[in-house]
């Protein structure tokens, strides 16, 4: 297969070899100059002609990226778990004028891994966005929650998000030895605010976000010189996970809206995204916010080179004066960023 280089968008899709083995992929998806169509619509932007993976788009914050990244005119395999749902996700896009296909499947199946880059590849001609979305809450304290609560959140967040980079970053490391340079190749992975915070209610999802992080650095890294960018979201809107906590939408414009996330999941993906990498961003309503680093907070050394307990006691209750402790790595400077949304205030 020849490969535009990393600057050129692909200018169409190659749908002469629809995927047999992948189910859900049409014979012909709507590719530029089919009826479907509308160049003039898609043409102008960015990223026309590039193609794109949303998993989890069935519906909320992965159905708006995937309908925004069509309307910026990228070719798009939309995953989620089969059902109608992502059919109506496909034939939305389809209305508007989008290129999309579908590829459903559990995305922490390997399989699925294998078979969302794939159908990118031979429906589209290649792959340039990876959107990490999927997820889902099976809330419970520490102490109440079972092994396949535990299990089914991370495996969907942490292992699902491996899963899709691993195939991805393969493919796109690939292209790069093939072409002698970097390639055109983004990941927008989906954490949370739950790992700033680590919510008590959700150990599990507040670990397996925490571990998305720790997955977006890694890729980041790895990956830098095939040309690949991977950053992560903390997004916050109004969807079917959070708006039992979050309420029903005002009248008139949602500042929780998914479409409020949208903005940026694109200009990550487009070509400012280049000299973005090993970013966390929270974003939602008007904000966009761009986390920092931990820091170290105090550095002590042992006199005599190793510590007794009297030497550590002295160093560390400089430090530690609150009784009862406070949980000290914890971020809550990004909860009063929005006026109301979780009904959140900064924990005891
Ligand atoms: N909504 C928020 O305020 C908020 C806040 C922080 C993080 N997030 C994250 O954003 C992402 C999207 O959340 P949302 O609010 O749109 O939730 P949602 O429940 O509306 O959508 C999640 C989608 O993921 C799909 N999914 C679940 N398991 C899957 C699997 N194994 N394989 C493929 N698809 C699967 C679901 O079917 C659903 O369509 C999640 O990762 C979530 O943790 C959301």
């Amino acid at each position: 297969m020849s490969l535009p280089p990393p600057d050129t968008p692909r200018s169409s899709g190659s749908a002469s070899s629809p995927l047999s083995a992948s189910p859900g992929v049409p014979d012909s998806p709507p590719v530029p100059g089919s009826p479907s169509w509308s160049p003039v619509l898609h043409s102008a932007t960015p990223l026309a002609g590039r193609v794109a993976i949303v998993t989890g788009a069935g519906q909320g914050l992965g159905a708006a990226e995937a309908s925004a990244l069509a309307a910026a005119g990228t070719h798009v395999v939309v995953n989620d778990l089969a059902g109608p749902a992502l059919d109506a996700v496909v034939e939305q896009i389809r209305a508007t004028g989008g290129s999309v296909v579908a590829c459903p499947g559990d995305v922490a199946d390997w399989p699925t891994g294998e078979a969302l880059i794939k159908t990118a590849v031979e429906t589209f001609g290649g792959l340039d966005v990876l959107v990490n979305n999927a997820g889902v809450l099976r809330d419970r304290m520490i102490f109440s929650m079972s092994e396949q609560e535990w299990d089914t959140v991370v495996r969907v967040h942490l292992r699902g998000h491996f899963v899709t980079s691993r195939f991805a970053t393969a493919w796109w490391r690939d292209r790069s030895k093939e072409t002698g340079g970097p390639v055109y190749a983004r990941i927008i992975n989906t954490a949370s605010e739950a790992f700033l915070l680590g919510s008590a209610g959700q150990p599990n999802y507040a670990a397996a976000k925490g571990g998305i992080v720790s997955l977006t650095l890694a890729t980041a890294r790895g990956c830098l010189k095939h040309g690949v960018r991977v950053n992560a979201i903390c997004p916050r809107a109004r969807t079917a996970m959070t708006g039992e906590l979050m309420g029903p939408a005002p009248d008139g414009l949602d500042p929780l809206s998914p479409d409020r996330v949208t903005p940026l999941v694109v200009h990550l993906a487009g070509p400012a995204g280049a000299l973005i990498t090993g970013e966390i961003f929270v974003v939602h309503g008007d904000v966009v916010a761009l986390m920092g680093p931990p820091t170290v907070r105090a550095v002590f050394h042992a006199a005599a080179g190793h510590w007794t307990d009297l030497e550590l006691d002295a160093a560390l209750s400089t430090v530690f004066t609150s009784d009862p402790p406070r949980p000290g790595f914890v971020c809550e400077e990004t909860i009063p960023l929005a006026e109301s949304t979780f009904g959140e205030s900064p924990s005891p």
